[in-house]
């Protein structure tokens, strides 16, 4: 096997990665409360207020609850994964440093730049989101933004039950600027304010639930009729819908992996990350099925396809000045996800960065506010650009791709750490236990993880196909631009400037 492969397999000793995260520097003032609510603010977001919508209308109809139960199920599964690693490695950087320690750094180097990928798209997505919330308010107020500024420059429609693209003739600047100052926002600090994010989750989470207490009093039954809608081709309806609007809607549970980010911070990480992780799940899993049966029992699913569902489902019970609070609700609740997807890549960027599979570019921290700000504008600038061309749909597509094959490989790190590491005991192990082949450990938590996974890239991917076939070649196109200029980069950049401090050589265990 060449040298360069070799380095590639190579894995850190968990014994130096705990060093690592003991000589961080970061303090230890999170409990579990503070996780909960980290986990809650970067989930609920543009998942529930923008995709839900469209999500119902073009695929699975009032049965859009059930996909919430089969993405909320897939994250479930890959949560009790991450809480389990968590738990063993309890150290910052997330899933990309529990595959230093199990699948070495070359996988690691994947996984990373895969959870970038959804930082980065989820970044745009709500963007996209709050510029729809934003403009609906301030169509409200009387003020009107010009239409060529407020769309993204390519748009999606859903033909014979598969995504079409279209060129729009615009740019949405309104997402472009949102973006960009969620990135400004944070190199003075704001998003790692305990307070703001406490302040911010309370008022999202508050009117989500006022939406399901007052909206349930006017559903109409009539609405949820048909329950299932007949497939009608493609995916559109019937169960290849039901597959299809979860596949969508697994963009919004995500955000529960930031937790793990937080695990140096957390006082007793051992403990709390679980708690964090898998408590803000639950949360949000009960908060979305309750709101989708409201949405779709306000208003007929066929006509919720547009850019705020959930004000359009306020208007029909007829009280502007509530409809107005929703919009002001979500627009908050876009916010602090904007501003907790920017921590989390930027942070995700600093520890790459710092083991030198980065350019250094991404350590820089600015001498007054202690923020990574040339990493947060770089960073920023790619979403803005994303957000201003692309549609959420498409945005959403090339999320679930990116982050299921990085949830795969941590339910594969489950497998590896019991296998190799039988010695290993966090505060908390996946339940459901596993057999032994041989001395490999199968999960039954693990597997099913990665099954759920399959099976939300699955109609992605045939989708996708689709298009291609037609002729729109956009989406695949830059996710193999992506996946090809990752491997580039690993190879020509990451391999030569790489840390590799305390690297256990291939096939060792550390
Ligand atoms: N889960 C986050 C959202 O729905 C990304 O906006």
């Amino acid at each position: 096997m060449s040298s360069r492969w070799k380095r590639a397999l190579a894995r850190k000793p968990l014994e130096s990665v705990l060093a690592d995260a003991e000589a961080s520097g970061l303090r230890r003032q999170l409990g579990a409360g503070s996780l909960l609510i980290l986990g809650v603010a970067n989930i609920l977001g543009a998942g529930i207020y923008v995709m839900t919508g469209e999500a119902a209308a073009s695929f699975a109809g009032p049965a859009v609850l059930l996909s919430f139960v089969l993405a909320g199920l897939a994250c479930g599964f890959t949560g009790l994964c991450y809480a389990e690693l968590s738990s063993v490695i309890p150290v910052s950087g997330s899933a990309y440093s529990y595959c230093q320690v199990t699948l070495g750094e070359g996988l690691a180097w994947a996984l990373g730049w895969m959870i970038m990928l959804e930082y980065t798209l989820a970044a745009a997505a709500v963007a996209v989101g709050f510029s729809g919330y934003l403009l609906s308010l301030l169509g409200d107020m009387g003020i009107s933004i010009p239409a060529a500024l407020a769309v993204s420059s390519i748009g999606a429609d859903q033909v014979g039950g598969h995504t079409a693209l279209r060129l729009n003739g615009g740019v949405n600047l309104v997402a472009a600027l949102a973006a960009m100052a969620a990135a400004v926002t944070l190199i003075f600090g704001v998003g790692r304010s305990s307070l703001a994010n406490t302040v911010l989750v309370l008022i999202k989470v508050a009117v989500l639930v006022g939406f399901i207490a007052v909206g349930s009093r006017y559903v109409q039954a009539e609405n949820w009729q048909p329950f299932l809608p007949a497939n009608e081709g493609g995916f559109a309806y019937g169960w290849p819908g039901v597959l299809r609007a979860a596949a969508m809607l697994f963009f919004a549970y995500l955000g529960f992996e930031t937790v793990s980010m937080a695990a140096a911070e957390a006082r007793n990480p051992r403990r709390d990350v679980p708690i964090g992780i898998l408590g803000s799940l639950v949360v949000c899993t009960v908060l979305y099925i309750a709101a989708a049966v409201v949405l779709t029992g306000l208003v007929p699913f066929r006509e919720l396809g547009v850019a705020d569902p959930v004000a359009l489902a306020v208007d029909r019970i007829g009280w502007p000045g509530f409809a107005i609070l929703i919009k002001i609700g979500a627009l908050t609740g876009l916010g602090s996800v904007l501003l907790a997807n920017a921590y989390g890549h930027s942070r995700m960027c600093l520890t790459m960065a710092r083991d030198g599979l980065m350019p250094p570019v991404f350590t820089r921290v600015h001498a007054r506010f202690g923020t990574p700000w040339k990493g947060n504008l770089i960073l920023g600038s790619i979403a803005a650009t994303l957000a201003a061309t692309l549609p959420i749909s498409v945005l959403g597509d090339l999320i679930c791709l990116g982050i299921a094959s990085a949830f795969i490989v941590v339910c594969i790190s489950v497998m590896w750490l019991r296998t190799h590491r039988p010695d290993l005991r966090g505060g908390f192990r996946v339940p459901l236990g596993g057999v032994r082949i041989g001395k490999v450990w199968i999960g039954v938590v693990p597997v099913l993880g990665i099954a759920m996974c399959l099976s939300m890239m699955a109609p992605v991917l045939a989708d996708m196909f689709t298009q291609v076939r037609r002729g729109d070649l956009l989406p695949a196109t830059i996710l193999t631009v992506y996946v090809v200029a990752g491997i580039a980069i690993y190879f020509f950049y990451g391999l030569r400037h790489s840390r590799r401090v305390g690297l256990a050589g291939e096939g060792s265990v550390a």
